[in-house]
């Protein structure tokens, strides 16, 4: 019986938004391609963090290279611990994810048996005691638990020993470059800068389609800050907005961001206004703010560089899951470069006269994994006004503006029709023509991508030179006159209307 999951991965895949790589040759687990519907999508969700997370703080992007060198990567941490526990069967040699195996057990299960953080002995023993079998050939032989490093491993240029790997996150690139990028701005903090970029781990078993990729597209920030200076200019701007948030056990609970903070779940004023632009930004994107929450991380869930993690989580078929992880790196990453390159890291700070090494609060999301989400929390079964599932997406990320349709292919409906398509192009807008199908299946063609207007040249457009705008929710439309459809569009669109009135 297909899940939800299953079910929605399977329209993602007939609806041009994700293709199984190299499919014609079985598609490894853990890559996805997208489609020419999901990569506009995709592109738009990354320019709105653009516009949100850099534009409008005054931040800066830059783009570091995906091949980074491993003396990079040990002064990090990840080349001694971005491992993953493994465990291999020894009878038909299949590899399992320690943790995840002990997780499916039933009693384990019933017994609120948590492995994050332990070490392998004990998942060692914890595979023992609850007798797990091999989940392939459902023998006893699985092995003691080890550690697999989840980074691809390559080497640079044909001499061997020269090692490198595919980046584990954006960030450290964005360390590399931060002393050129410093200096070029000033030297003076805070600083914000960013990067999109596809990462890659090198999963042990992924599963969960979009949820666990080996290639991924990051989106990050790094916010660095005299650590002297733990506050944020704008916080107080939005220090009494309601978030939700968990900690522990308990079911969310609405919170203020100044209660979040004197609370202790929040270690600082600019975490926090950053947890409150997430927010926001996954509220644009179509998340219902019930279906999400703040969770602290525990300390033993928090990942080595980071002195407190939150992270932001949504609710879907296959559970809440994590998609972005707020972290407080202090000064971890510059003093381990520092210690390991012998390079000056520091700042020198006008106002108290010292040299400072930044602190770093790092907003980092991944795009596949908000995407997923964005999928399941708008799409919509059939009802009673449309005979077919579509989506309801905001029209800020909507694969097109508006499709552009002749009413009939002929009397010259069909040229109209194309022009105004090229002049909606020329305004800058995303649009695409459709002629083949009736007006209706056109119709319920666009809602299945979510495209939120659709326009109409038919014969009064021959007369009058107006044209109809459908609104995608309700299916309502107005006449707007060509002189204007270019604005009009842009402006519903930035309004986010998705229905008439
Ligand atoms: N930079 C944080 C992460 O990739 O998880």
């Amino acid at each position: 019986m297909p899940t939800q999951a299953d079910r929605l991965m399977d329209v993602a895949i007939r609806r041009s938004f994700l293709i199984p790589s190299a499919e014609i040759y079985g598609s490894p687990a853990g890559f996805y391609d997208y489609g020419a519907v999901g990569s506009q999508i995709k592109r738009k969700i990354e320019n709105l963090w653009r516009q949100e997370f850099l534009q409008k703080e005054g931040f800066h992007e830059i783009e570091t290279s995906v091949i980074v060198p491993e003396a990079v990567l040990k002064a990090s941490g990840h080349a001694e611990n971005f491992a993953d526990p493994l465990v291999t069967c020894e009878s038909c040699r299949q590899k399992f994810r320690a943790d995840h195996l002990i997780g499916e057990n039933r009693q384990a299960k019933k017994d609120g048996v948590k492995t994050a953080g332990l070490p392998p002995a004990e998942l060692s023993a914890l595979i023992r005691k609850y007798g797990i079998l091999c989940p392939q050939c459902k023998k006893p032989a699985l092995s003691d638990v080890g550690w697999f490093n989840m980074m691809f491993r390559t080497n640079i240029g044909p001499i061997e020993g020269n090692t490198a790997y595919f980046r584990p996150e954006t960030a450290q690139g964005i360390f590399m470059d931060f002393p050129r990028i410093i200096r070029n701005y000033g030297g003076k903090l805070p600083i914000g800068i960013g990067q999109v970029g596809k990462s890659a781990r090198n999963e042990i078993s992924p599963r969960q389609g979009l949820i666990r990729m080996r290639e991924f597209t990051q989106m990050e920030l790094e916010y660095f800050f005299n650590p002297r200076q733990q506050t944020h200019p704008k916080f107080a701007k939005v220090a009494h907005r309601k978030v939700r948030f968990v900690e522990g056990a308990v079911p969310p609970r609405e919170i203020t961001l100044v209660e979040a903070l004197s609370a202790g779940l929040v270690p600082n004023e600019i975490m926090a206004y950053f947890l409150w632009k997430q927010w926001e930004f996954y509220r644009m994107v179509g998340i219902p703010p019930d279906k999400m929450y703040f969770r602290k991380m525990p300390p033993e869930e928090t990942p080595h560089y980071s002195k407190g993690n939150v992270d932001l989580e949504v609710v879907t078929s296959y559970g809440s899951i994590e998609t972005v992880g707020t972290a407080y790196r202090t000064d971890y990453d510059l003093s381990q470069h520092m210690k390991h390159s012998k390079a000056d890291l520091s700042v020198f700070d006008e106002e108290t006269r010292q040299k400072v090494v930044p602190h770093v609060v790092e907003p980092s999301m991944g795009v596949d994994r908000l995407f997923w989400c964005v999928l399941e929390h708008t799409f919509r079964e059939k009802s009673a006004g449309k005979d077919w599932e579509w989506f309801d997406f905001p029209p800020c990320i909507a694969p097109y503006h508006a499709w552009v349709f002749p009413l009939m292919k002929k009397d010259g409906l069909d040229e109209k029709a194309q022009a105004v398509e090229e002049q909606l192009r020329e305004a800058g807008l995303s649009v695409c023509y459709q002629e083949s199908g009736s007006i209706g299946r056109r119709y319920a063609r666009a809602d299945e991508i979510g495209v939120p207007y659709c326009i109409t040249i038919d014969y009064e457009t021959m007369e009058k030179n107006d044209v109809t705008v459908r609104f995608r929710n309700d299916g309502r439309q107005i006449r707007v006159k060509i002189s204007e459809l270019a604005e009009k569009i842009a402006q519903f669109a930035k309004e986010g209307r998705v229905t008439l009135n």
